[in-house]
Formats: structure tokens, C-alpha cells, sequence
């Protein structure tokens, strides 16, 4: 179903009857009369599974603040890889916690890296052949010091160096892409990460990897419970200087016609629920496909509500996924995916 930019226009004007000849719950009264009438849905193939990566085998370690999501050994990964498969998702979201972190995040382009296996394995399993595999292009998970790019001395202390930082992405991003990503998906917030990692991959012979950039991405409190999952939590400062402030909208707006402009395919908006207004706005700007993450702590916040008994879980869920649905995006990111895929089953 379409979701499109024509959703809501003022067209109450040609309608000239009112109450009681108009009864708006006329067509609310049966399950099928509200099917017919659905302007908007989720389906399994609208979502993405994120996984997080790891050394070893028969690795299931349950992350603290996220209940039912796990670091997964590779192998653990490939059999939930086959599950997503079975359940009609679209795709994974992979991310890395490498055995060894160093100032630069060497880990992160390893040839032999924890997401590079991973992709590995991932493409020789049968699930490959019904998932669409995105790796997240970003330092932080690999860098000692947890942020996003290359650190250096600067005016007031430390500092996130933007343009050393492009080429390590760049050679993430290609690795990444010869280990067998379907998508590269940048989640550094960089200025000019994309045309960076455009050029890196047609160089490389990567010509037909697409690029989903994280353009639309704010500096969020709502990260919190991930920078456990992914043990990326930046050791100093915080991620102000690169990610946007959550108050801008118009930046937001420029951000995504940089990235497209640099080449980017597809373009993922995050968080979800505090910016849905956001996503709409940049559905009715670009006809590009657009994905929105409903990030950790979204989900974190969802979890604790329902081991209190406060929300009905079953019908929160598909209602977040639906309200990122109707605000534009074609897909959606979310730690739900299988039990959202279950429920739409
Ligand atoms: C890495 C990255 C982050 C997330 C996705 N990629 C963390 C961050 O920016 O600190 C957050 C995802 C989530 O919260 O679920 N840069």
C-alpha cells in the first residue's frame, strides 16, 4: 500500500454533508469493513532485523537493558538468520563487537573482522538467499575510545576528526561489500562519508553495492541501551559534534539532500518515535526508499512497560511500527522483528 506524500490534503471542503446524515463510524463497524478501509500497513517484508556479532561459539549472551536481544557467535547468528528467513523478513542490520578494540577501529575493516565473518558465514547459509544483509558502517564499536571517527588534540580538548576519518570508513564500507553485503549502511554522521565510500566501492569493483546512509540521524539519549549491546559507549565527551541536534528539522532536510547528492541510495531516518515528524517531512522532500530505525531505547522503554503489565504488548508493537509506516517510511529497522513478523503471520 502506498503511503504517500498526497496521505492528508484539505479537501473537506467538497463534502457538504455533515452529522447525522455523515457517520463517520459507519465504516469502523466490522473487522473486514476497517480491513477495507486500512490506508496503511506493516508486513514482515517491511522490516529489518538488527544482530549484534560476536567472538566465539554458541554464544546466546542476552543484553541487560534489552530483554530478547542477544550477542550472537556467528554461528548462533546464521541459525537466527534462518528464522528471519522463515518468517518473511527482509533483511539484517549487522553489527560487530570485535575481539580487540585500538585507537583507529582497525577491526572494523579486517578482512577477518567479526562482521566480515559473520557475512561470510551469512552467504553461504540458505537464509542468504531470502535476506537482504546490511552492515552498519561505523567506528565506534572497534575504537578504544568509542567514538565514531578519529580522534586528535584540538582547540578544546579532544576532538572528532572529520577527514582522516572518511578513508577508514571508505575501507570498512569495501570490505564490508566484499565479504558480501548487500548495503552498506554509514551510522557515522561524517560530512562526506558518502561520496567518501561511493568512490572507495566503484574503485573497488563494488560498483553495485548500494549505500543506505544514516543521514537523518540525531544525537539521542534513546541510543543508551545499544551502546551496551554493542559495548560502543564513547569513553569521553559524547556525540554532539556529529550527530544533529534533536531541535533541527530544516538540518535534517540538508543533511539528506548532501548524502543523496553524494550518492546515496537509500536513506535511514533515527530515532523513530520522537521523529516521526521528521520522517514525514522527508518523505514528502525525496522519492527515495526510506527506512526509519526504531532504536534501543525505544524498544527498551516498550519492554519495561510490558513486564509491568502497562501496555499490551502484542498491540504496542505492531502500533509503533504502523505509526512509522504512516509517517513515510517504506521500512523499518526494529528489534521487534520477529515478533512483530509473528504476529503479522
Ligand atoms: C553506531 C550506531 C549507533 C546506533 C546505530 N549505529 C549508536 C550511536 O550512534 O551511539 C544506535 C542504534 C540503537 O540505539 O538501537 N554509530
Amino acid at each position: 500500500m502506498v503511503v504517500g506524500s498526497d496521505a492528508v490534503q484539505p479537501r473537506s471542503t467538497i463534502y457538504s454533508m455533515t452529522f447525522p446524515e455523515m457517520r463517520m463510524r459507519r465504516l469502523r463497524r466490522s473487522d473486514s469493513l476497517r480491513a477495507l478501509v486500512r490506508e496503511t500497513n506493516v508486513e514482515p517484508g517491511d522490516l529489518i532485523y538488527p544482530l549484534f556479532l560476536c567472538p566465539g561459539e554458541g554464544v546466546r549472551k542476552e543484553v541487560g537493558s534489552m530483554p530478547g536481544v542477544f550477542n550472537l557467535s556467528i554461528d548462533e547468528a546464521v541459525r537466527e538468520a534462518e528464522e528471519a528467513a522463515s518468517l518473511g523478513i527482509a533483511g539484517l542490520l549487522l553489527f560487530g563487537l570485535p575481539e580487540a578494540k585500538d585507537e583507529q577501529g582497525t577491526g572494523a575493516w579486517d578482512e577477518n573482522g567479526i562482521v566480515q565473518q559473520g557475512l561470510h558465514a551469512l552467504r553461504q547459509s540458505a537464509a542468504s538467499k531470502k535476506l537482504v544483509l546490511i552492515a552498519d558502517v561505523c567506528l565506534c564499536e572497534y575504537t578504544s575510545h568509542g567514538h565514531c571517527g578519529v580522534i586528535i588534540e584540538g582547540r578544546d580538548g579532544f576532538e572528532v576528526d572529520n577527514d582522516p576519518s572518511l578513508d577508514l570508513l571508505a575501507r570498512t564500507a569495501v570490505s564490508q561489500a566484499k565479504a558480501g553485503a548487500d548495503i552498506v549502511a554509514p551510522s557515522d554522521m561524517m560530512d562526506g562519508r558518502v561520496a567518501a565510500i561511493r568512490t572507495a566501492l566503484d574503485k573497488a569493483g563494488c560498483a553495485q553495492t548500494p549505500i543506505l546512509s544514516y543521514a537523518s540521524k540525531f544525537a539521542s539519549a534513546f541510543y543508551g541501551p545499544f551502546r551496551e549491546a554493542a559495548d560502543s559507549a564513547p569513553q569521553f565527551g559524547d556525540r554532539k559534534t556529529y550527530q544533529m541536534d534533536g531541535a533541527n528539522l530544516r538540518e535534517a532536510m540538508r543533511e539528506i539532500d548532501l548524502d543523496l547528492a553524494e550518492g546515496a541510495d537509500m536513506i535511514l531516518m533515527k530515532p523513530a518515535m520522537p521523529y516521526l515528524d521528521v520522517i514525514r517531512a522527508a518523505r514528502e522532500r525525496v522519492d527515495v526508499p526510506i527506512g526509519a530505525y526504531q532504536v534501543s531505547g525505544e524498544y527498551s522503554m516498550m519492554q519495561a512497560a510490558f513486564a509491568k503489565g502497562w501496555l499490551d504488548r502484542d498491540r504496542a508493537i505492531l502500533e509503533s511500527l504502523l505509526g512509522i509506516r504512516r509517517a513515510g517510511a517504506d521500512f523499518a529497522v526494529t528489534y521487534f522483528a520477529k515478533e512483530a513478523a509473528k504476529l503479522l503471520g
